[in-house]
């Protein structure tokens, strides 16, 4: 088991680069299995869940082909399973997006249940709805989604609760649905935008993404298609986190500011002094970081990805901050660890009260998911002594080589094996 070192007090400088958008890579992959033909992605990130979505898609017939530098290739020419199983779904949720596609293409699909996680239960119910309303059949069994549809039907659909992965797969069926799906309260994220561009490049008719109200005209056929990833907007916000509580200044390369407006106006709420280029961003620490609240929303509020990172922060701003967590019933895991190094943080329902500043000591420290990890590497950057960063692989998931970024940014961490 693989842990995280780092020791406190180096301030940051110098440039990073963000990779590609880990949560725009996996609705892009599973949009290839509505096509016989060759789909190429760009800037994907080579961190662990991409990979276990290839895991995914080779089990449903496709070839995946994984080159350097984040080039995927997945080919489909035929689908030869239609199930995707237990083991690999329980280890990512996001697998539930082959849901969509494997309707649309061969009118079947048997896929897992994901079951809960850290920060939730996260149930799909409302994806299942909406397939119904587009006349597929589906029935829960054995913990297993069994679902068929001889030919999916536009439908008229409005998500009760915005759900970012619901509203992706009913695009991705709508896509060779008949007629017009109009999918209302839809995801607003950038990765649905993206997951729009691919569908649209492979022949889709698809408009308004990245609004509420999503239009999808179904068609007969979809085509093969290249398409560059968007940069990931939460890794974005991290390293300008990072920078924050450590101190120093750094330019961030290959990102999209507008991406994470309420992140970068937020934290300049709190003194860091941020300044946006094209496709880059520089970030100064203040001395002094002061307190702001937040409540996590859908976007374009403030992502709940980005909570236990400001979390972090904000034990070093002088004064009191309360976090609101709007979107899951259980993502303050974080908050027993970061009071093990010193934090003073109360606890009632989804709001955290945090009282800053608070000197944190480095301690030994267990991650649960992949933003709790985040959250505990950025306080080991600002606390006194050493702090250990336990369970890894949750990093690995979703930050590519964020300890190599980090320490080339000048900070004193290491991974241990
Ligand atoms: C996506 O998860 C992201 N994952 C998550 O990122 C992110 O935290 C989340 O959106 C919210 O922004 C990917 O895109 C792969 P939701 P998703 O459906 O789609 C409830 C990370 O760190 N809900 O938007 O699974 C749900 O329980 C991950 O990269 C239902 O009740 O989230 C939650 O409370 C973590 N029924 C809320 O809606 C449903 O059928 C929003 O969930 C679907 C969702």
């Amino acid at each position: 088991m693989e842990k995280i070192r780092v020791v406190g007090g180096s301030p940051l400088e110098g440039t990073v680069r963000i990779s590609g958008a880990k949560n725009a890579s996996l609705p892009d992959l599973c949009a290839a299995l509505l096509t016989d033909e060759p789909v190429v992605l760009t800037n994907v990130p080579e961190v662990r869940d991409i990979r276990t979505m290839g895991r995914v898609l080779s089990a449903l017939g496709a070839t995946v082909e994984f080159r350097v530098g984040g080039t995927v290739e997945v080919r489909t020419s035929d689908i030869t399973s239609i199930e995707a199983p237990y083991d690999l779904v329980k280890t990512m949720r996001a697998s539930v997006l082959v849901l969509g596609p494997l309707l649309a293409r061969e009118g079947r699909a048997r896929v897992s249940l994901p079951g809960g996680c850290a920060i939730g239960d996260r149930p799909i119910n409302l994806h299942l709805q909406a397939l119904t309303k587009m006349g597929a059949e589906i029935a829960v069994e054995h913990g297993y989604v069994e679902a068929r549809a001889d030919r999916l039907r536009g439908a008229e659909i409005s998500f009760e609760t915005v759900s970012v992965t619901g509203t992706e797969n009913l695009m991705m069926a709508a896509a060779l649905a008949e007629g017009e799906t109009v999918i209302g309260n839809a995801a607003c994220e950038p990765e649905v935008s993206d997951l729009a561009a691919l569908l649209v490049a492979m022949g889709a008719r698809v408009e308004g993404a990245g609004t509420s109200t999503v239009r999808v005209s179904g068609v007969e056929h979809l085509g093969g298609a290249r398409h560059q990833v968007i940069p990931d907007r939460i890794e974005t916000g991290t390293y300008i986190a990072a920078c924050a509580i450590a101190g120093g200044e750094i330019e961030i390369q290959r990102c999209v500011p507008g991406h994470l407006r309420a992140v970068i106006e937020k934290l300049r709420q709190t003194g860091v002094r941020i300044e946006e280029g094209p496709g880059n961003l520089r970030v100064r620490a203040p001395r002094q970081l002061q307190p702001s609240d937040i409540r996590t929303l859908p976007h374009p509020g403030f992502p709940t990805d980005m909570q236990a990172q400001y979390m972090a922060l904000m034990t070093q701003a002088s004064g009191t901050t309360t976090v609101t967590e709007t979107i899951f019933e259980n993502r303050f895991m974080h908050v027993a660890e970061l009071e093990r190094m010193g934090a003073d943080i109360r606890v009632d329902g989804r709001t955290a009260v945090i009282k800053g500043s608070t000197p944190l000591s480095g301690a030994q420290v267990m991650a649960t998911d992949l933003r709790a990890s985040a959250c505990l590497v950025l306080a080991g950057l600002a606390a006194r002594g050493e702090t250990v960063v336990d369970r890894v692989y949750h990093l690995d998931r979703g930050y590519y080589r964020i300890d190599e970024k980090l320490r080339g940014l000048g900070a004193d961490i290491e991974r241990l094996t």
